[in-house]
């Protein structure tokens, strides 16, 4: 029996962990205490700008002013005149999501007074002075089953210090008289109206997350799913998103024959947010490229640059194929060029390494334009670099690892292939490195989007995957008109 309970315990322990994931994530992100600090200073601040333009629902009820029975009242038209929103207390709520807390929050109000006793109907204006206000919420964090973000409003709590209320014109000197009933009132109904007016902001927040697409289109020719994983993993200081963080190729929407590999992602100390990319992300770009036929390239005399003394036609070719000149004298060539397997990429400490499997296949142009098979040449060939970010800008420095070079079938008889070997690896350390690492010395500048700005960002690469550790400066979107 104990047994039996002790499984049944287990197992649900297990279905209620987080991490057991079926599939590895292949980006992470966290945020940070400092982040989430941030944000409530932006959301607070942003809040402060827009209470103007708050809408306040009406309020209406009944006064009961003894034998002589009740009044009905409304107050309508109200508007904020003034607000003063204390700093946000915000913390992260282990297993569940966010707290955030405002205390000592004062607003004055105005708006028009309504009274209807009996046949008598009166009005005018009143100011509104409500203080001390006091709030706590607590937002829930989840997915949902497409991995987008969700968020409810799970707990609520409210006060209020006190009001003062003046009216103006009409019998408002009668009003005035019945203040300190009315007063009681109106702080209760005003009271009523918090939770539920934080309940329907998070849902309107919760609409918004329910917007952001979990795919999209990064380039002409790939998208990126992004679907969380798992809920949130929310701990004391931090919280962690799992998001798959695959790329497809738009028209072939075909698993690579890898998977992604567990990565832990530092706390990033002292900074708002870390980014965690995983080899597997990267190298599933490249795969979705591959597998939709878009590694190939050809390559005619006028792509070679002028100044190169080795020209594409066979005359040229003659130094490293002797009998090539004579078989096919002074014709153009076409090399057609393409990867063989997947480019894959390998994150090691400090060094990103970049290995590309290619054959070349060399044609002659014949003057009535067929093309005649001459070779193939079969290549690997690896890079490896080191990246950093500079000024919000991905730099690095690009070398040469390892060049192999291989005559893989040939229509014009054998030949050697060092010098051939020796004069494009000539051609790749003086023409190709030269042109990225000029690129990636000034940089490329790291994605920003129009609200968010990535600021003191440093991009650290290990054992599988990089970081980018930042700060971000939000300028919160233009309020809606
Ligand atoms: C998120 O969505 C899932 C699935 O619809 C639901 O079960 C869960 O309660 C939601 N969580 C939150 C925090 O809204
Ligand atoms: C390369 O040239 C061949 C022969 O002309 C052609 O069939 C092929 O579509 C071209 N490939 C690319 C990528 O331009
Ligand atoms: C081939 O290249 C040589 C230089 O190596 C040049 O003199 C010759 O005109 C070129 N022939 C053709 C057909 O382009
Ligand atoms: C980077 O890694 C590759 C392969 O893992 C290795 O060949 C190369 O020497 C390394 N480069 C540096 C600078 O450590
Ligand atoms: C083009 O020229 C080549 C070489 O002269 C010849 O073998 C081939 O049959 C010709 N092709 C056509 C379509 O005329
Ligand atoms: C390239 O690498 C593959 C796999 O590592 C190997 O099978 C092939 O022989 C290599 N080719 C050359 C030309 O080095
Ligand atoms: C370069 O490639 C050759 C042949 O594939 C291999 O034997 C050698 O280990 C490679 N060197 C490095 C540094 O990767």
């Amino acid at each position: 029996m104990r047994l039996l309970t002790m499984c049944c315990f287990l197992f649900v322990l297990l279905a209620l962990t987080p991490r057991v994931l079926t599939v590895d994530p292949g980006v992470k992100a966290v945020l940070t205490d400092k982040g989430l600090h941030y944000a409530s200073h932006v959301g607070a601040a942003f809040l402060q700008e827009n209470m103007n333009k708050v809408n306040i629902p009406d309020i209406e009820g009944d006064i009961s002013i003894g034998l002589l029975g009740s009044v009905h009242y409304r107050l309508t038209g109200m508007t904020v005149v003034q607000v003063n929103l204390p700093e946000p207390t915000v913390s992260f709520l282990e297993s569940t999501g966010v707290k955030v807390g405002m205390d000592g929050v004062n607003i004055a109000l105005q708006g028009k007074w309504h009274t209807h006793y009996t046949f008598i109907n009166d009005g005018g204006t009143f100011n509104l002075a409500v203080l001390n206000i006091g709030m706590s919420a607590v937002l829930q964090l989840g997915s949902d089953e497409h991995g987008q973000l969700n968020m409810t409003n799970s707990q609520c709590d409210s006060s209020i210090g006190g009001t003062q209320i003046n009216f103006h014109g009409g019998a408002s000197w009668l009003f005035q008289l019945f203040v300190n009933s009315f007063k009681g009132f109106i702080t209760e109904e005003i009271q009523k109206r918090i939770c539920p007016m934080i309940k329907q902001s998070v849902e309107t927040l919760e609409n918004g997350l329910a917007d952001i697409p979990v795919s999209f289109r990064v380039t002409q020719n790939l998208l990126v799913d992004i679907p969380l994983l798992v809920s949130p993993i929310v701990q004391s200081s931090d919280m962690e998103l799992d998001f798959k963080g695959e790329f497809y190729s738009v028209n072939h929407h075909t698993e690579p024959p890898f998977s992604a590999g567990p990565f832990e992602l530092p706390q990033p100390a002292g900074f708002m947010l870390a980014v965690g990319l995983s080899e597997f992300s990267i190298n599933s770009a490249f795969y979705a490229y591959f597998s939709a036929g878009l590694l190939k390239v050809n390559i005619t005399d006028n792509m070679i640059p002028k100044f190169s003394p080795i020209r594409l036609n066979t005359t040229s070719f003659g130094i490293f194929i002797p009998q090539l000149p004579k078989m096919f004298p002074n014709l153009l060539m076409l090399l057609q060029l393409y990867t063989t397997n997947t480019p894959m990429t390998s994150l090691r400490s400090d060094n990103v390494t970049l290995s590309v499997s290619g054959s070349s296949k060399a044609y002659c142009i014949q003057p009535n334009n067929t093309l005649t098979p001459l070779f193939r040449l079969d290549m690997n060939i690896s890079f490896s670099s080191k990246l950093f970010i500079s000024e919000e800008k991905l730099k690095g420095l690009v070398v040469l690892n390892n060049f192999t070079l291989t005559l893989g079938s040939s229509e014009i008889g054998p030949f050697q292939t060092g010098s051939l070997r020796d004069a494009l690896l000539k051609g790749i350390k003086m023409f190709l490195l030269p042109k990225v690492n000029a690129k990636l010395n000034t940089g490329i500048p790291v994605p920003v989007t129009k609200n968010i700005q990535l600021v003191n960002s440093v991009l650290k690469v290990n054992e599988g995957f990089m970081e980018i550790a930042t700060d971000a400066v939000i300028s919160p979107p233009e309020p809606r008109n």
